[in-house]
């Protein structure tokens, strides 16, 4: 196991279209644990590959928020089958934001096709949080940020903070 430094915004990595996975191999399955403890150390309910600086279509994800009941979900090229049109209105934040929130409304029921840990097609259905927490993490794997998703003031609010926390914090380590 290993815990994968996450890139906090803004951030050009966290803007760029990832690719997808050719091969479900080795690698990727250590990258998808290492990325599972990453999130839940954090921690968070989703975790996208771009965010520890992987561009590759993959995220994890578990909103069971029980610690002895883990619900992990393994998502890799994912790709959005069916969304409902009725939505669901969630507080939303993110591990490359801290200590950020804001509300975002998306549909409420989708369907995915991905390939699972072992290179295998699937299909999952999800709703409310879960499908919140996966069409956030998708959103990643095209470079797209919940702040995205809010009013542009709004987002220049967040991320100006954000800047500001990010400079305080190279002065210090400069001092240091
Ligand atoms: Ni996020």
């Amino acid at each position: 196991m290993a815990l994968l430094p996450i890139i906090i915004a803004p951030d050009a990595r966290l803007k760029v279209t990832c690719a997808p996975v050719e091969n479900v191999d080795a690698d990727i399955v250590r990258l998808l644990d290492d990325m599972l403890d990453t999130m839940y150390t954090a921690p968070g309910l989703g975790l996208a590959a771009p965010q520890v600086d992987v561009q590759k279509r993959i995220l994890v994800a578990d909103v069971s928020r029980d610690p002895d009941n883990r619900d992990p979900i393994f998502l890799i090229n994912p790709e959005l089958l069916e969304a409902s049109e009725d939505l669901f209105k969630y507080e939303e934040g993110c591990l490359s934001l801290p200590e950020h929130y804001a509300e975002v409304e998306r549909p409420a029921k989708i369907k995915v096709g991905y390939l699972d840990r072992d290179g295998k097609r699937q299909e999952l259905e999800a709703e409310d949080i879960l499908a919140t927490v996966i069409q956030h993490e998708m959103d990643h794997l095209d470079g797209v940020l919940f702040v995205d998703h809010i009013s542009s003031l709004k987002r220049s609010l967040i991320l100006r903070k954000l800047r500001k926390t990010k400079k305080q914090k190279a002065k210090e380590t400069a001092e240091a």
